[in-house]
């Protein structure tokens, strides 16, 4: 196998010191002559030199890295968010690196730590933090701003807030205009604070609606296609005329468990999600849900933390996205 190129080679061949080099693909070209410069940049493209990053941040001070953790790179809201987060950061210069916890706090932490050690200016956090404290104790002894956003509690800090409680009322208000009082709420086994108040705001709004639904309608499986579809029984037993996922992978397992028992998507009972990931226009029937912005977190995340890296002074900043419903085939008017 050849070896890398490094920066003496190209010094070499352009016949110049190492330090113009360096200084050349810094960002300090204007001390040099344009004939110079450009014999620099053909070089590098001909010989393929990409700097060292250890090298690079070390002169810079910064890897201009922004760390991410997520609770699952496979889930597609998250992907979404992430690629929010993507296109920010490059258009700033900036590079994710992403993690998944597969929620374990182990991982979780074991990630803090590499994130760290990988020279990131800052992090964004989804997952739920395990500790809230020693998270935050962590980070500030290495003097990276963070920002938790999605799974975790807000916390004194800059803050993207998605309106969960209002989702949950607003999937509320719309099963009982159409008619269903009989509801089921499929949740997952671990709550976090953002599907919490997804229920307290469906709860509160049922009860303002004067619908009864008791904790009895709410039934717990694993957060995945898997565990929607692995509930279904439960879900028919209670002969509900709709049923409310907390997040459209849910809805999708639960969609084939309804196909596969013969009861059909909205005709005998409706289904509505959370979320609005790609695959919810592609389900049959096509999935009502509550659309999330999930680009649109990933990107004001990378906003705000990359404001704080580089004006660490700065007022707090707190932005509260908009939620949407949106309306396809899987809920039916009833009498
Ligand atoms: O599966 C993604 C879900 O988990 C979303 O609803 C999101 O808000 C997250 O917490």
């Amino acid at each position: 196998m050849t070896k890398k190129v490094t920066i003496t080679d190209l010094a070499k061949r352009a016949n110049v010191s190492v330090t113009t080099v360096s200084q050349i693909l810094n960002g300090k070209e204007q001390r040099f002559s344009q004939k110079t410069v450009a014999k620099i940049k053909a070089l590098q493209l001909e010989m393929g030199y990409v700097p060292d990053f250890n090298a690079q941040s070390l002169i810079s001070r910064s890897g201009k890295t922004i760390g991410v953790i997520v609770p699952s790179i496979n889930n597609p809201f998250f992907a979404e968010f992430n690629h929010g987060i993507d296109s920010y950061s490059a258009s700033k210069g900036y590079t994710p690196l992403i993690f998944g916890s597969n929620n374990s706090p182990q991982v979780e932490s074991r990630y803090l730590v590499e994130a760290i050690r990988r020279a990131a200016d800052g992090m964004i956090i989804a997952s739920a933090v395990s500790d809230v404290n020693e998270t935050d104790k962590l980070l500030r002894q290495n003097g990276l701003p963070y920002l938790l956003i999605d799974r975790n509690p807000p916390v004194k800090g800059d803050l993207v807030d998605v309106q969960n409680k209002q989702g949950g009322q607003i999937v509320a208000d719309y099963l009982h205009e159409n008619g269903h009082h009989k509801i089921i709420l499929v949740a997952p086994k671990d709550l976090t604070l953002n599907m919490e108040l997804r229920i307290t705001g469906f709860k509160e709004k049922m009860k303002e609606l004067g619908v009864d639904f008791s904790d009895d309608q709410i039934v717990h499986t694993d957060l995945s296609m898997a565990g929607g579809y692995q509930i279904t029984e439960k879900v028919l037993a209670a002969q509900p005329t709709a049923v409310f996922a907390l997040n459209d992978e849910l809805a999708v397992g639960l969609n084939r468990g309804f196909a596969e028992h013969d009861v059909r998507v909205p005709e005998d009972v409706s289904l509505i999600g959370y979320d609005n990931i790609d695959l919810a226009a592609y389900t049959i029937p096509s999935l009502t849900t509550m659309n999330q912005p999930a680009f649109e977190m990933g990107e004001t995340a990378a906003r705000l933390i990359i404001d704080r890296i580089e004006n660490s002074d700065s007022d707090l900043q707190r932005v509260t996205l908009p939620i949407r419903l949106v309306k396809r085939n899987s809920v039916k008017k009833i009498n």
